[in-house]
């Protein structure tokens, strides 16, 4: 039996209970906003991090959803109080999003540290939200949930289903082939994001949206459910009634994750082939809970877990399918020997307790464990000359005759270099060349942009060429596939291997043997390094300055090196 906490013990006591002039200053405060102290006083406050904003349409139903949470917490008898927080909208914000995930990281814990709350719901989705908002909540150790945004409704176009990110660089590549007509394209366009909600294919917003909920930080099956569903604004309010009882018995996450919790994660995101960020994101977050992940513990998790989630961009299905076929709780019950089944979670039961008389009911969609969409692994992670600390790539979504190749290497020292010869009718390409794009890592890029999936150059394309092998020390989106080699660590600009290659050299990639080479002598490779000279940083100016000062590299989880492990500040000073 759980020992019920006193409301002279909340954390929110000290701001509101002293009977000091500070006590009466925050009363007299709270009374302003028209609360009288029934409504506070002795109660579980709750904050609410909304990362709602005009400018993020994954997100465009937090400015009301957040209402049901409130009804949630008010029924539970405790108090909510809206904490709004940048809202990292994953196509609008430039460079990149994750220039920005440890800044919201930043923001959240610090919401939570100044103001007088006692527990938290995180409100996100939409991709580094959910990773940033619980490396915060994490590091802050109050009772928290996450909820997500939950997926948008399908795509249509003139009668076909249409994924999100994955879909728009299938059609570009066949508009870029001539195969497509301006009309069509128009078409496309009106029609693949057709509701609020995230990228409904299992790009990096579902991929991290489920693993959060394996790791047991959301409620059961809470991630699968569609943004536009009634069981959301459902699950909403059920949150915000959840988090007042986690406050009252002081469910902390550092009671739910554990090494094991990780590991039921690492099988999640093999099952569903999820998106190669979440390699970074989930390393980051294990970092905050003072568990050590490595490269190395995805590529074992996934050399034993099969590719069960039928969805694009490895699959056929959407994330609307996925719940209709069971959802989130169905595809854990599934993966069930492969989990730890006692792990705690937040709804107070263990993960197997959450998944009694969970079913699937489409065995397409959600596939027995002996019948998996694809016999190669979801995720693969590589090592070799060319990335010492690793690198990754989904064999899955990969043509399978590049899983084992050597080419010459064609390399873009950049963005803007690779942008501009890339369509030229005279670049000397193949489709055996190996494309490179270095200076586009986590310090190189800045932010270690999504520019990993290089376009197939224009006249390969017509030849109908549609996969070559491409690497590189940048990202790619979740939604993204082809032979992407990514997150080659360390990166060219803090003089990594990739520095050291130049055109018409051989690489050669055994997927198999986990191996990415540089087919040059050692010394040569030693000597080409120490002769090149990186780069000057974009700004060493604010926040871009400080990121690239202190984010660490890929394979580490690239978060700032002065907020990794688990020490927590003492809490503010009330004077
Ligand atoms: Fe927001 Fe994909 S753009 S989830
Ligand atoms: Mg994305």
């Amino acid at each position: 039996m759980v020992e019920r906490r006193k409301s002279k013990d909340l954390r929110s006591s000290r701001w509101f209970a002293a009977e000091d002039l500070r006590g009466f200053g925050h009363r007299s405060r709270a009374m302003q906003m028209g609360y009288d102290t029934d409504d506070f006083l002795g109660k579980p406050v709750v904050a609410i991090i909304n990362t709602w904003s005009d400018i993020n349409p994954c997100h465009a139903h937090f400015r009301n959803r957040v209402e049901h949470v409130k009804r949630g917490v008010l029924q539970g008898g405790g108090f909510p109080l809206e904490l709004p927080a940048m809202s990292l909208s994953e196509n609008f914000v430039k460079p990149t999003t994750m220039l920005y995930r440890n800044l919201l990281a930043m923001e959240v814990e610090e919401l939570l540290r100044c103001h007088p709350v006692d527990g938290v719901v995180l409100m996100g989705g939409c991709d580094k939200t959910t990773p940033a908002t619980v490396m915060g909540a994490v590091s802050m150790n109050l009772p928290m949930i996450f909820l997500p945004a939950g997926p948008m409704m399908r795509g249509h176009v003139n009668g076909k289903i249409v994924g999100s990110g994955s879909d728009v660089w299938k059609y570009w590549a066949e508009k870029e082939a001539g195969n497509i007509s301006e009309g069509d394209w128009r078409d496309i366009e009106a029609g693949i994001a057709r509701s609020h909600g995230t990228c409904m294919t299992m790009g990096t917003a579902s991929t991290m949206t489920l693993i959060t909920e394996a790791l047991g930080l959301s409620l059961p099956g809470a991630s699968s459910i569609p943004a536009g569903d009634s069981a959301h604004p459902r699950m909403s309010a059920a949150c915000g009634r959840r988090i007042v009882e986690m406050i009252w018995n002081d469910v902390t996450p550092s009671t739910i994750l554990t090494r094991r919790s990780f590991e039921n994660a690492l099988v999640v995101h093999n099952a569903i082939a999820g998106s190669t960020n979440a390699i970074i994101h989930l390393i980051a977050m294990a970092g905050r809970a003072g568990v050590s992940l490595t490269m190395d513990d995805f590529d074992i998790s996934a050399r034993t877990t099969p590719v069960i989630a039928n969805l694009r961009p490895s699959g056929a299905w959407l994330m609307e399918d996925f719940h209709i076929a069971g959802g989130t709780r169905a595809l854990l019950n599934v993966l069930s020997p492969f989990l730890h089944l006692d792990e705690k979670t937040i709804s107070g039961r263990t993960l197997g307790e959450n998944l009694v008389g969970a079913k699937v009911f489409d065995n397409d969609v959600i596939r027995p464990l002996d019948k998996p969409i694809s016999s190669i692994v979801g995720t693969a992670v590589l090592f070799g000359n060319l990335a010492p600390n690793g690198c990754v790539m989904k064999p899955a979504a990969a043509e399978a005759r590049l899983l084992r190749h050597t080419g010459p290497a064609l390399v873009f020292d950049n963005y803007d270099d690779m942008a501009k010869a890339i369509n030229d009718p005279d670049l000397d390409v193949t489709p055996d060349h190996v494309l490179i794009l270095r200076n586009a890592g986590p310090v190189g890029g800045p932010g270690m942009p999504e520019w990993g999936m290089l376009p197939i150059p224009r006249k390969l394309l017509h030849k109908g060429v549609r996969d070559m092998l491409r690497i590189s020390d940048a990202r790619m989106s979740g939604t993204s596939y082809g032979a992407c080699i990514l997150h080659v660590s360390p990166e060219a600009h803090v003089g990594g291997p990739l520095s050291a290659v130049r055109n018409g050299d051989l690489i050669s990639v055994d997927v198999e043997a986990r191996s990415l080479n540089l087919l040059v002598p050692d010394v040569v490779i030693a000597e080409r390094m120490s002769s090149s000279s990186s780069p000057p940083p974009s700004s060493s100016r604010g926040f871009a300055g400080m990121f690239t000062r202190h984010v660490t590299q890929a394979h580490l989880g690239c978060d700032f090196d002065f907020l990794e492990g688990v020490e927590i500040l003492p809490e503010p000073e009330i004077h």
